[in-house]
């Protein structure tokens, strides 16, 4: 069967303080996930060689560094870009620009931050990844959550304009197994 793994990066300084956007190092969890992970790719994926691909942002890089398979950073697969609200938490972006906020609530996926992206503006961009999963095979991406959650409802047929709700779980690998007409999906999640 064909195979593709999907992952969040692991937790890491900013999650911690709640703050959006961007270049931050892991976390002590963060980093322990991404000690895990080997293992559990080995699991799901049994000796099959994979190909792995993260952003350019250091959590993602941090996070497949101790696996053992060829690597592959697309500037594609970086996060939703923020805009002037990178590196504030939600509650100082509310407080900052309450309008915005109240319009990406009324529209997450068309909502755009000011010098910075929607969902549907992700999409758009992740078009040629998707283009390359479809013909490669075995390849696990390690990637934000905003970006995950447009790739994972492509895979499960869901209208894009749902994908701002996609729930993509910390510290899980998932696997998705596209079929003819449904995708199957199995996710490992780690105890830390
Ligand atoms: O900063 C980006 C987050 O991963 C996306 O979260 O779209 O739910 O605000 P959000």
């Amino acid at each position: 069967p064909r195979y593709i793994w999907l992952s969040r990066h692991g937790e890491s300084i900013y999650n911690l303080e709640k703050k959006i956007g961007g270049d931050s190092s892991l976390s002590q969890r963060g980093l322990q996930y991404a000690e895990k992970l080997p293992e559990f790719v080995r699991e799901s994926a049994g000796d099959r060689d994979l190909t792995v691909w993260t952003s350019t942002l250091i959590r993602t890089q941090e996070t497949a560094q101790h696996l053992p398979y060829k690597q592959l950073q697309w500037k594609a697969l970086d996060e939703l870009d923020a805009g002037v609200c990178d590196g504030m938490t939600y509650e100082e972006i509310e407080e900052t620009f309450p309008e915005d906020f109240k319009a990406r609530d009324e529209d997450k996926y068309e909502y755009r931050y000011r010098g910075g992206e929607s969902y549907r503006d992700v999409v758009i961009r992740l078009e040629p990844i998707i283009m390359e999963l479809e013909r490669q095979e075995n390849i696990l991406i390690i990637t934000h959550q905003a970006v995950l959650r447009c790739i994972y409802a492509y895979f499960m047929n869901v209208p894009q304009e749902e994908s701002p709700w996609m729930s993509i779980p910390l510290h899980t690998l998932i696997r998705l197994e596209p079929r003819a007409y449904a995708t199957h999906v199995t996710k490992i999640k780690a105890n830390i």
